[in-house]
């Protein structure tokens, strides 16, 4: 379907949900959260040590990327507006948006400044890099735009949830947990929309659906050694295949687009359905391996620990 139509078609189910999401948003404050009481001056010739705030490593690697993934908000705002256009509920939304987006930098970057939990120049020094460079996804079409942000928006929120979790301190978990909560809301905003395209046209989406399930990467690709926190990510069981699995491609793309169920697709449309499916069945096999490989690694250290007379 032509995308001008596409979004045609729509447009009043993203003026429905943007009065939803209006209606549900609480107002929130950065100032609020943020604990300006632990804070000092930091010195001339400062040198900052991991001894600041005993933290795991993968903690600190998930923060390092959940604040610069916030800070590339300029580029996410871009791609969406090209793909969405500035007009209407459409445009309404990306603004609205955004202005929610720049809110989670500014709560995130003071709460690391003031507790000194991650070296301030190397975070200043990567935001400088990965703005610079400027690289985002950049989904193809509108029916592929709308699949990767549901997508996306999720798995940033169970992201900064977990991290909050892990960082060993009620402030920055309160922080995190507001910050999740604006990112389910987004989730929910691009969902209840695709469910709405799946009826618009629904073989453009199934094929939509399945290469963005195929090629889905997380937003912060730009930024420098991002496999390497992504893995460390991966392994504190922040954000891994399990919970890509578990959490985003079953009850979203399963369950609540209902792809099993869709009829009236055309022959392209059936056959990324079979190869989607399939490709969720592999990821959950391949999560189910490496949980079970990760449980036994630990398992192995726990026994290499010498244990107490
Ligand atoms: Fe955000
Ligand atoms: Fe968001």
């Amino acid at each position: 379907m032509d995308p001008a139509a596409f979004l045609a078609d729509l447009e009043p189910t993203a003026a429905r949900l943007l009065d939803r999401h209006l209606s549900q948003a609480k107002e929130w404050f950065p100032h609020e959260l943020v604990p300006y009481s632990r804070g000092r001056d930091f010195v001339a010739g400062y040198e900052w040590s991991p001894d600041e705030v005993p933290l795991p490593d993968e903690v600190r690697s998930s923060l390092f990327v959940n604040l610069l993934t916030e800070d590339n908000l300029p580029y996410y705002f871009r791609t969406i507006e090209a793909m969405f256009g500035r007009d209407s509920a459409w445009g309404e939304w990306s603004r609205r948006w955004t202005a929610e987006e720049g809110r989670h930098s500014i709560v995130i970057r003071d709460y690391l400044t003031v507790t000194r939990a991650i070296d301030p120049v190397a975070l200043e020094r990567a935001r400088m890099a990965q703005v610079s460079c400027g690289q985002v996804p950049e989904p193809a079409t509108p029916h592929e735009g709308l699949v990767y942000v549901s997508l996306q928006e999720l798995a940033t929120r169970i992201a900064h949830h977990n991290t909050g979790k892990l960082v060993d301190d009620p402030v920055g978990y309160e922080i995190m947990k507001r910050v999740a909560a604006d990112e389910n809301r987004h989730h929910l905003f691009y969902r209840d929309l695709t469910t709405e395209a799946l009826s618009v046209d629904p073989s453009g989406m199934i094929v939509a659906i399945e290469r963005q399930v195929r090629e889905f990467e997380m937003p912060g690709t730009g930024i420098v050694d991002f496999d390497v926190h992504a893995r460390a990510i991966a392994r504190a069981g922040i954000y891994d295949f399990q919970a890509h699995h578990a959490q985003i491609l079953v009850p979203v793309v399963l369950r609540h687009w209902g792809i099993e169920d869709l009829t009236g697709l055309n022959d392209e449309a059936e056959r990324a359905r079979d190869a989607v499916l399939k490709r969720i069945d592999r990821i959950g096999k391949a999560a189910q391996r490496l949980s079970r490989r990760r449980a036994e690694a630990e398992a192995d250290v726990d026994q290499r620990i010498p244990q107490p007379a």
